[in-house]
């Protein structure tokens, strides 16, 4: 059995992928472990848009300036919005359960990568999270996070040399 160290050491960002549909079985293992994510006071203010429409992941590929293109080619991808009322921390949470989705993705077998949709925008200056939020009906109280785009790896990337970890950035007992 793999370890978590393992997973870790193995999960890197992919971006391309072959023209596989996600099982339906693997889709729902990811519900279950993303509902699974920790949350402050368990407000739980997440809620998860499952995509594969390929017309809905054009949409989410052009939503945003930059980083986003690659979207069009996923076999799935995950939206990742939260109800803003509900808590002072929707973005850690929300943020936790992308990372989780991410992991998780490796963990069955996939690729994956987190595209940043918090504070970005189209080069209009419309904000990618409105773009999205009129495109999937999305109530006006939530915002977008993330979109977790996955499916199966075009090619398998190296994983973490252990030898390059920064270790200055740890520090004992003090800075
Ligand atoms: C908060 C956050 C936002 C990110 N946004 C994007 C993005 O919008 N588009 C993208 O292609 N990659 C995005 N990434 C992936 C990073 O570019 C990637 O994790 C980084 O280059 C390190 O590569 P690795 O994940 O393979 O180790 C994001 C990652 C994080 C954690």
């Amino acid at each position: 059995m793999e370890t978590f160290f393992d997973l870790a050491q193995k999960r890197r960002s992919t971006r391309t992928f072959l023209d596989k549909p996600v099982p339906q079985e693997i889709q729902e293992k990811l519900k279950q472990i993303v509902l699974m994510s920790p949350s402050g006071h368990r407000a739980n203010p997440w809620e998860f848009i499952f995509v594969e429409d390929k017309q809905s992941l054009e949409t989410i590929s052009t939503c945003k300036q930059a980083g986003a293109a690659f979207v069009k080619d996923a076999a799935l991808a995950v939206i990742v919005i939260a109800d803003t009322t509900k808590t002072d921390v929707w973005v850690e949470d929300c943020s936790i359960a992308s990372a989780y989705l991410h992991l998780a993705a490796e963990d069955l077998g996939l690729g994956s990568c987190w595209v940043q949709i918090r504070k970005r925008a189209k080069e209009s200056g419309e904000s990618a999270s409105e773009v999205l939020k009129k495109a999937f009906n999305i109530p006006e109280n939530y915002e977008v996070l993330s979109v977790i785009a996955m499916g199966y790896k075009q090619e398998e990337r190296k994983p973490f040399d252990l030898n390059r970890l920064q270790l200055d950035k740890i520090h004992k007992e003090t800075f």
